[in-house]
């Protein structure tokens, strides 16, 4: 069972954050049909931390694509959701590299994810906020989340939570992706200069994937067959890392590895498989 803090669902925990280090996961929601295709897209940043700054970046980097986006970043710690207040009231007044118009708000809240007239989120980030609670609470979280995402409708697709991990300055993450009826793929990013092997990822899974790196589980024979194959792709190596991304993962295509998206995710160090590869055994 989760436990609470005052009516919010959860507790405080560290809140180590960074500028741009969410850039990875923020780059691959950009190009979802569940935040592309939304009727009214929210979108909630759940556990910003000390400070709202990839709060910002999130809602900077998704205006591109849709001009309408609202952000509402929650915290379950209230002396993070004053700072954050104050950060927007800088933002507001033009003393920041963000849109005085952001369309950014701040409050408190839980895994209950509480907004503004109930109403259902398209999108829920939670990033690096799981991996400091029990494995054994993640169903329990993830089962919350995903209750409060926007259904499918005629003309849009459901929502999308995605919850993950990252390292400090954003060059390791993996994140899962929950459609409102369950998890549903599997994303790890990675930066490629200087990539000795992807099994790196290994240190930066989420929470439900993070103890189940060893023999006997789907995400540890994953790990195994991607690190083979970036072996395999060595000889691309003169062309440059982002080549032999493409190449190693061509061959876990090849090798029976059902790889989600296409070319220009996998130019980015970016490699989706379906969550039933990778799930828990
Ligand atoms: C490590 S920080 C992550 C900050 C940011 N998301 C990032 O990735 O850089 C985790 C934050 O999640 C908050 N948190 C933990 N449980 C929460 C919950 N149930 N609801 C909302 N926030 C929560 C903590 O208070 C902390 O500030």
């Amino acid at each position: 069972m989760v436990a609470s803090t005052g009516r919010a669902i959860g507790v405080i925990t560290r809140g180590t954050t960074n500028a741009n280090r969410l850039r990875r996961v923020d780059r691959w929601i950009v190009a979802q049909p569940a935040l592309r295709r939304a009727e009214s897209p929210l979108v909630v940043d759940l556990g910003y931390g000390a400070s709202g700054v990839t709060v910002f970046e999130l809602e900077s980097r998704l205006r591109r694509s849709r001009h309408d986006v609202r952000v509402l970043g929650l915290e379950i710690d209230p002396e993070r959701v004053r700072m954050a207040s104050a950060q927007l009231e800088r933002v507001r007044a033009g003393a920041t590299p963000f849109s005085r118009d952001a369309r950014v708000s701040f409050q408190r809240g839980g895994f209950e994810v509480p907004t503004p007239c109930g109403e259902r989120a398209a999108i829920i980030r939670a990033f690096n906020v799981l991996r400091q609670y029990e494995e054994e609470e993640v169903a329990d979280v993830w089962r919350m989340l995903r209750s409060r995402l926007t259904h499918a409708s005629d003309s849009a697709p459901g929502g999308l939570v995605v919850e993950g991990t990252c390292d400090e300055l954003g060059r390791i993450a993996s994140w899962v992706a929950l459609s409102p009826a369950g998890p549903v793929s599997f994303t790890l990013s990675l930066r490629l200069a200087g990539l000795r092997a992807p099994s790196i990822v290994a240190e930066r899974l989420p929470k439900a994937l993070i103890h189940r790196n060893v023999a006997g589980e789907r995400v540890h024979d994953f790990l195994a067959a991607l690190d083979r194959a970036w072996s395999y792709a060595a000889p691309l190596s003169p062309y440059g890392p982002v080549q032999r991304w493409v190449g190693a993962v061509e061959r876990m295509r090849e090798t029976g590895w059902p790889v989600l998206a296409g070319r220009s995710r996998w130019r980015l160090g970016e490699l989706s498989v379906p969550w039933s590869l990778v799930a828990p055994a």
